[in-house]
Order: C-alpha cells, then sequence, then structure tokens
C-alpha cells in the first residue's frame, strides 16, 4: 500500500502536505479506492462543519470492503466468530462467503422492503449476522444505526424514534458470560413506544421451535433459507453518492437526549482505511482483535470496516475478558494467532486487577501491535500492558478519537513514530489540532508545554456529516463555543514536541469503563422517582472504571426508613432509562445542592467529596450558601 507510512520523516512529509494541501492528500489515497464514479472535486466548503468530500463520485463502501477482496483473495478468512462460551467452535468466514452471506441478506432485505435510505435499527449481540446486517444495509443503501445491546427498551424506542426507523432486526439472546440477556423481551417492550411501528426482523438461536411471531415478525433463518433456495446471482450493490449517509450512531452529550450521528460513506471509508493502514501497520495476513462492541463507534470503524477496507481477517468475539477466567483475551489470541489486539485502558486494568498469574502463562508470541482506546490511560496500566501483554516487544498505539470522528485523529503509529506513556501522541495526517483558552484564543506554541480545550481546525474525511433530523444541533453542539473550530469537550495538553496527552472531559460527560454517559441522563432519570426534587450527578476516578458515577439526590422529605427503597427506585429508573451500565456507583442522599447564585451546580465540589479530596475542594465563596458544604460532607461520610 503506497500510503502506508514507513518513517518518521515519511510521517512529517504526509502530516505536511495533508495540512498545506489536504485536496491532493487525500485525493492520491483515493485513487486506491474502487469508485463506480469519480469526484469532480475533493474537498469542497465555506466552513468546517459543511465540508463535502469528494462531491460528484459515487461508490458503494461494500464493494470496496467485500467485493474487491472476493476477487482478489477469495479464500481468505475475513471474520472469525469467537463464540461467548469456549466449548463452541469458533466459525470462520472467507471473503467469497462473506460476499454470499451479505447478499442473501440483501435479497432478504429486498424481498421484505427494506430500501435504499431507510433506517434501520440493529439491536444486536456480537454475532457474524450483525455484521452481515450492517455490510446488508449498506449494500443497498440503507442506513444502519447500532444500537448496543447493554441499553434499556426505553433507549432502544427513543433511538429508534428519533431515526424513524422502519425495520429493527434483533436476535432472541445474547451471551455475555454468565448471563443471558433476553434481547427479544427487551425489544418487545420497546415497541410498544415506538411510534413508527417498525417490522421486526429476528435472529432466532435459542428458540428453534415454532414461536408465534407478533404482528409485523419475520424469521431471519426463514427468510434466507427461502433466498438460499432460489440460487440467485450475487445482489448488486448499489451506488451510493460519496455523501451518502452509510450510518447513525447514538452518543451522549451534555443534554438529556443523545445525539444521532450521521456519517458518509466515501469521506468515512478513506478514513478508517489510512488510520487502520497507519496506525496498527497493516501487514498482509493480519489477524486484528479489536474487543469493543459493533454498538459502538471502535466496533463500527475497527472491527468492521476498517479491517474489511483492507482485506485483513477481523476476529469478532462475542464474550467478555473475564469469562471463564481471567485469561479469555490470551486464550483466544493463542488460538487465532492475533496478530494485533485493540483494547480499552477499563479492560486492562481490571484484567491487571486479577494478577500477573493468568497472561504469564500465555507467551502470545503472533502478537505485534497492541492498541488501546477509549479513556486516558494511566502510567501503570500503560506498563502492565506494554510489558505483560505486549512482553515488550510489541509496538503499544494510544489513539484518541470520537464517535463524531470517525476514525482515529491522534495517535502514535506502530513501531513508526515513539510510544510515550499516557500520551496518544502525534495528530494524524490530516488533522490540524489547536488548544484553545477559555476565553476561545487559539494558544500559541512557543516550545514549552501548553494546554487547554482541545478543538480542530480543519475538516477532515470521517468527519460526522449532522446530527440525525437536526443539523443545527450538531453547530451548536460542536461548533458554538470555539468557533469556528470544531470542539471536541477534551482537554490536552501538547508538549514541545506536539505530542498530545488528553487529561478527559471539560464538559457534562461521563467515561464510565469506556461507556460515555451524558449527566443529565442520569439526572433525567433519577428525577423521575416519586420523592426526588433534583439531582447532580459527578464522575469521580475509579481504580478500574477510569470514573464512576455518584449521584447526589435531594428529596422533598428525608424519610429515614424509606432510604434503602428510594436508593433502590433510583437504581431501577437508571436501569429502565438506560441500562445497566450507568448505575451509580453511590447515591447520596442529601438536603441542598452546592448553587451559585446564578443557579449553576458547582459540579467540582461534589467530585472532590465523591474523591475524598476535601482539602482540594477550593474557592466556595460564590456559593449562595456555603454551609451546604458542610452537610455535603456529613451526608457523605454517613452514607459510606
Ligand atoms: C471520548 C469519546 C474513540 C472510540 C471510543 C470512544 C475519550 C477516547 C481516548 C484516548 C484519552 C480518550 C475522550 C473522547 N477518549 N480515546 N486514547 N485517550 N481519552 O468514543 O464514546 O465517542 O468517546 O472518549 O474523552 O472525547 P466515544
Amino acid at each position: 500500500m503506497e500510503y502506508q507510512i514507513k518513517t518518521k520523516e515519511e510521517y512529517e512529509k504526509a502530516y505536511k502536505k495533508s495540512i498545506e494541501n489536504p485536496e491532493e492528500f487525500w485525493g492520491e489515497i483515493a485513487e486506491n479506492f474502487v469508485w463506480i464514479k469519480k469526484w469532480n472535486t475533493i474537498k469542497n466548503g465555506h466552513s468546517i462543519h459543511n465540508t463535502v468530500w469528494f462531491e460528484g463520485a459515487e461508490l458503494n463502501i461494500t464493494d470496496n470492503c467485500i467485493d474487491r477482496w472476493a476477487s482478489l483473495t477469495p479464500d481468505n478468512i475475513a471474520l472469525i466468530w469467537e463464540q461467548n462460551s469456549e466449548d463452541r467452535e469458533s466459525k470462520k468466514y472467507t471473503y467469497s462467503q462473506l460476499l454470499v452471506e451479505v447478499s442473501n441478506l440483501c435479497y432478504v432485505f429486498d424481498t421484505l422492503g427494506i430500501k435504499t435510505g431507510d433506517t434501520v435499527c440493529l439491536y444486536m449481540p456480537m454475532l457474524p449476522e450483525l455484521t452481515f446486517a450492517m455490510l446488508a444495509c449498506a449494500r443497498i443503501g440503507a442506513v444502519h444505526s447500532v444500537v448496543f445491546g447493554g441499553f434499556s427498551a426505553a433507549s432502544v424506542a427513543d433511538r429508534i424514534n428519533d431515526a424513524e426507523c422502519k425495520w429493527i432486526l434483533t436476535a432472541d439472546v445474547a451471551y455475555r458470560g454468565d448471563k443471558t440477556i433476553e434481547l427479544k423481551t427487551i425489544v418487545d417492550e420497546a415497541l410498544q413506544q415506538c411510534h413508527t411501528k417498525p417490522n421486526l426482523l429476528l435472529y432466532k438461536r435459542k428458540l428453534k421451535e415454532n414461536t408465534k411471531k407478533t404482528q409485523n415478525e419475520y424469521d431471519w433463518v426463514e427468510e434466507i433459507e427461502k433466498v438460499k433456495i432460489q440460487k440467485l446471482p450475487i445482489f448488486p450493490s448499489v451506488p451510493m453518492q460519496a455523501e451518502s449517509p452509510l450510518f447513525i450512531l447514538y452518543t451522549s452529550g451534555s443534554t438529556g437526549q443523545p445525539k444521532g450521528v450521521v456519517h458518509s460513506t466515501a469521506g468515512y471509508l478513506i478514513h478508517v482505511n489510512y488510520t487502520f493502514v497507519n496506525v496498527f501497520q497493516y501487514q498482509k495476513n493480519d489477524i486484528h482483535f479489536c474487543t469493543a462492541d459493533l454498538g459502538w463507534i471502535t466496533g463500527h470503524s475497527y472491527i468492521l470496516y476498517g479491517p474489511l477496507s483492507a482485506g485483513a481477517t477481523t476476529l469478532l468475539f462475542e464474550g467478555v475478558p473475564t469469562y471463564p477466567n481471567a485469561d479469555r483475551l490470551w486464550k483466544i489470541i493463542e488460538k487465532h494467532e492475533a496478530t494485533v489486539l485493540y483494547t480499552a485502558p477499563t479492560a486492562i486494568r481490571s484484567l491487571m486487577s486479577m494478577g500477573e498469574s493468568w497472561v504469564k502463562k500465555h507467551t502470545m508470541t503472533s502478537l505485534r501491535v497492541i492498541g488501546s482506546v477509549g479513556e486516558p490511560i494511566n502510567e501503570e496500566a500503560w506498563h502492565w500492558y506494554n510489558l505483560h501483554v505486549g512482553k515488550g516487544r510489541c509496538a503499544l498505539v494510544d489513539t484518541w478519537w470520537q464517535t463524531e470522528t470517525g476514525a482515529i485523529m491522534i495517535s502514535n503509529l506502530a513501531n513508526v513514530t515513539p510510544a510515550i506513556p499516557t500520551k496518544a501522541t502525534l495528530p494524524m495526517p490530516g488533522v490540524h489540532l489547536v488548544l484553545i483558552d477559555d476565553n476561545g484564543k487559539a494558544i500559541p506554541h512557543k516550545g514549552e508545554e501548553i494546554s487547554g480545550n482541545l478543538c480542530i481546525a480543519a475538516a477532515w474525511p470521517g468527519m460526522i456529516r449532522t446530527t440525525f433530523n437536526n443539523n443545527q444541533r450538531m453547530i451548536d453542539t460542536y461548533f458554538k463555543d470555539y468557533p469556528p473550530y470544531y470542539f471536541t469537550g477534551d482537554g490536552a495538553s501538547c508538549d514541545s514536541e506536539g505530542n498530545y496527552r488528553i487529561t478527559g472531559r471539560v464538559d457534562d460527560v461521563l467515561n464510565v469503563s469506556g461507556h460515555r454517559i451524558g449527566t443529565a441522563e442520569v439526572e433525567n432519570a433519577i428525577n423521575k422517582t416519586i420523592g426526588v426534587t433534583e439531582s447532580a450527578v459527578v464522575g469521580v476516578e475509579h481504580a478500574i472504571k477510569g470514573q464512576a458515577i455518584n449521584a447526589f439526590v435531594c428529596l422533598i422529605v428525608m424519610d429515614n426508613e424509606r432510604i434503602d427503597s428510594i436508593k433502590n427506585e433510583i437504581q431501577n429508573n437508571i436501569i429502565n432509562a438506560i441500562g445497566s451500565f450507568a448505575k451509580p456507583e453511590k447515591i447520596i442522599l442529601i438536603g441542598a445542592l452546592p448553587k451559585t447564585r446564578s443557579g449553576k451546580i458547582m459540579r467540582r465540589i461534589l467530585r472532590k467529596i465523591g474523591e475524598g479530596k476535601l482539602t482540594e475542594i477550593g474557592d466556595i465563596s460564590t456559593l449562595i450558601d456555603p454551609n451546604v458544604v458542610i452537610d455535603l460532607i456529613k451526608s457523605y461520610s454517613n452514607n459510606l
């Protein structure tokens, strides 16, 4: 691959060119893809948020991710599926088999009436069928909206309603560790709250018998069988515009309502491919193991589209790292001879806490690159990962990016640019970063370390195109704080050599075990509890999860007898509104929240109390009633 950077000098050259002449830079890379029609212009637009990439071009992403490899390397393995249970056999699909699977599902979609432009909700376990469904949507030009299997019925319904989905694809159950999750039951509940009255395509794993179908319900396997007996040719891919939406993915922000981040076809494809090939230094025969869930952007970009766009083998794991034991990931790596592992600091820290013996048993000689994503990686976890998983001989990449960025934005390149513990290091080519002070001014780099709000000063191909059905919301969310820049919501520092360290969110967004959760979403759920007047949720440092949720809750009357039951109701309301992953670690019932004269809650105070850092509470003179702090500390200690 011509665009694979091989040396630090090549990185510098590529970076310079990408900033000075992005059209030429991305245009040359774009030549390496399969197009139905070439572009008129490469990059066009008045501002960052209305930039159009490869205007006039037509393509289908599945021609690039499947057909190209099905004809060049038909027998190479595209997908390995490792089941939750170790005793169950893993499944492999070659590129030519993948093409057939996706084609069959396209015929099913066609028969059922799922068409180009439709939005389709995918609420599924980590099954090969989920990847077939995402690709079949892309092949016919339907827009997939994958919803993570950990979300509650209410969250599924919200997302179906917002994206106006006419279809939901699901399975009866998901297996995660020793748990069985009844997805179909959750979907049935969600459907009652959907005004779009979606049809349902159900993949049965457990329910083999002929269970009664509800209205508008179709059986996945039955429908596929009907297609198979017809022995049809491969379903032709539908030509899509470069800027056609490829998918919607919901993510949390400062407001209570999650946003449907919309990604495009051409720009996204090129950006995920470029970053996949360069960050992990893709080599032929690589087996890429990304442990994320397909319900998050990491799964979209680095389980599915990135690896397949490069003709790599991608490993899909249904289970969890600690089931049946804390060496499951290491066993999977050895069993399938994975060459790349891409996982999150929270998983690393949790495995680290189980002791070295689990990882020491495994030599994992196939591994070449190990990657980290989703949250800042602390120094101890970095070294443990490097020494015990990488055995000191793998390149470690710390990759910073977001649902909105589509692909990796800041990272070292494996064995090409240096890794620095706790730093994501250098911007990828095409990524123009700036640090902005609180007054909105770019902080000049004069050789010393600087820190500020992390912003992006130029459009990049994989960037968010809009928030579904509400373009103004995208502009307000990302471009209003520090115009004309895109504001990431993160704080960062940059050293004299230009290496970035991400210090974490500076807005009201939490990162719990790599899950992005808006404080307002949790507060809305808490405030639904009868007897609650108001609440404030903060993220406090947590040794394994990165952050844990502390919820400070005010009640109309404090009834000592009912404390436990109120706390239970609050927990249940959160589980029902969002999902178990958003459960607070602590609920602290209090008399009043610390508010400034303008009514703003001083979350900093709550965070410091939650972290036990009472000496760091700082200035409280702007509070309406500074005595509140003493009461808060008391309530907190009584709660322990
Ligand atoms: C937020 C985005 C990118 C895919 C997974 C998360 C945090 C992400 C890093 C990193 C420090 C990181 C940021 C970012 N984050 N990667 N390498 N170092 N922080 O996607 O759910 O959209 O969350 O995750 O705070 O803003 P997401």
